[in-house]
């Protein structure tokens, strides 16, 4: 990232102190940043705080005719290697997606000729309204990059999605973007995520509560880390992350054969919550209640344990990572399953509060070495954990 230059424009939000970090932390790895304050940004930061860190004056006015002499908002808008938003507000975001160009930081980022990378930070109501939403799809399309929202508790005391990403996130991001080399680089992920629906007749399945947001943020972080990523998921209501090479699948069947056919790869994380049995017929039509009320019995045969079935196969990836959800004996139940089903690691968590479905976690890494205990976050926070973890597994080996 040396000699690396950033043009930052910081939007009216709360989250708006953090880019001060950002700025520090950028400085530390050796790129310069200019930045652009809008008239909102300027109520949470002063500019003088920016021009401090950022060793440059600030930029804030469209219709300087100093600033015009000296550098236009065309010339500023691409006198960096990457455009960078944070916080990327409602507002930004709505103009950008529909080409409004009214104040200089829209206006820069309309004439820019970079890479434009978005680190919403909004109410989770406004996150999630369907306009919001609407212009994030609209932006990605165009080839918008983002980071984050992050799930939590938000400075309007809600809890949601629509935290900014934390600076040190932005900064993996923005080397990321920069073309530097992810701590994955060069290594292939396959992970499972969410749950399997086992059918018992044309309308009827058996499933569980899984989301498969554990593992969907586990995928997004590795590939956000530079690892090739391929996700195999069974239904859940998700968009796949950024970078990941979706498939998607419904039965346990389906995943065991599209995780075979996934391979090979250097490291596996199965957080998929597959289904232990399916009914042993799949009925043709659906069944009905019969007249005399006898209840039709399902018998249920074992699903292939995929787990073990790729731990013991010939293509073992070099780091094999099971899940251990359980409700009660948490660590037992994990220490005896990493040696039973031959995984490297175990990721234990305890399901019985509403882990299944929620946006945060607790969870504690079960490998030959030990436990470690990890605090409670957010599921991708714990993504982003793990990601690390392997990369650091990887530099060891
Ligand atoms: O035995 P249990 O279901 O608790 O094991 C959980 C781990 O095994 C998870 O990593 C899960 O993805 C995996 N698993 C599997 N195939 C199954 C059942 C579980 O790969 N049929």
């Amino acid at each position: 990232m040396r000699g690396k230059s950033v043009l930052l424009i910081i939007g009216g939000g709360i989250a708006a102190y953090k880019s001060l970090e950002l700025i520090r932390r950028l400085a530390e790895r050796g790129v310069t940043t200019r930045a652009i304050l809008t008239k909102a940004g300027a109520e949470f930061v002063t500019p003088l705080s920016v021009a401090a860190l950022t060793g440059e004056k600030v930029y804030d006015d469209l219709f300087s005719l100093t600033e015009e002499a000296a550098m236009g908002h065309i010339e500023l808008s691409r006198s960096a290697d990457l455009v960078v938003v944070a916080p990327a507000t409602a507002d930004l975001m709505a103009k950008m997606a529909y080409g409004l160009a009214n104040d200089l930081a829209s206006t820069a980022l309309l004439a820019t000729d970079k890479t434009v990378l978005m680190a919403p930070a909004m109410n989770v109501r406004m996150w999630e309204s369907p306009s919001a939403k609407r212009n994030f799809e609209t932006l990605k399309r165009d080839g918008v990059l983002f980071v984050g929202p992050n799930d939590g508790e938000m400075a309007c005391g809600e809890f949601g999605s629509g935290r900014m990403a934390e600076p040190h996130e932005i900064v993996a991001t923005i080397e990321t973007a920069l073309g530097g080399e992810g701590p994955l680089k060069g290594i292939k992920a396959l992970v499972t995520a969410g749950p399997t629906r086992e059918p018992v007749d044309p309308v009827r399945f058996l499933a569980n509560h899984s989301s498969g947001k554990q593992g969907y943020a586990i995928a997004g972080a590795l590939a956000a880390a530079g690892a090739e990523t391929v996700l195999v998921s069974g239904p859940v209501a998700l968009a796949a992350p950024a970078n990941v090479k979706l498939v998607r699948v419904t039965t346990a069947r389906e995943m065991l054969a599209a995780s075979e056919a996934a391979l090979p790869a250097d490291v596996l994380v199965m957080a998929a919550a597959v289904a232990d049995w399916r009914p042993d017929i799949i009925a043709n039509s659906k069944l009905k209640k019969s007249t005399d009320r006898v209840v039709p019995l399902i018998r249920l045969v074992e699903n292939p344990d995929i787990l073990a079935t790729l731990a013991s196969g010939g293509a073992r990836p070099r780091l094999v990572i099971g899940f251990a959800a359980e409700t009660d004996d948490v660590l037992e139940n994990a220490v005896a399953k990493r040696t039973r089903k031959g995984a490297d690691w175990i990721i234990a968590n305890d399901v019985s509060g509403d882990v299944m479905g929620g946006d945060r976690n607790r969870v504690h890494l079960v490998s030959e070495t030990g436990i470690e205990d990890w605090p409670e976050m957010s599921k991708l926070e714990v993504g982003a954990r793990l990601a690390a973890r392997i990369a650091e597994q990887f530099k060891e080996t």
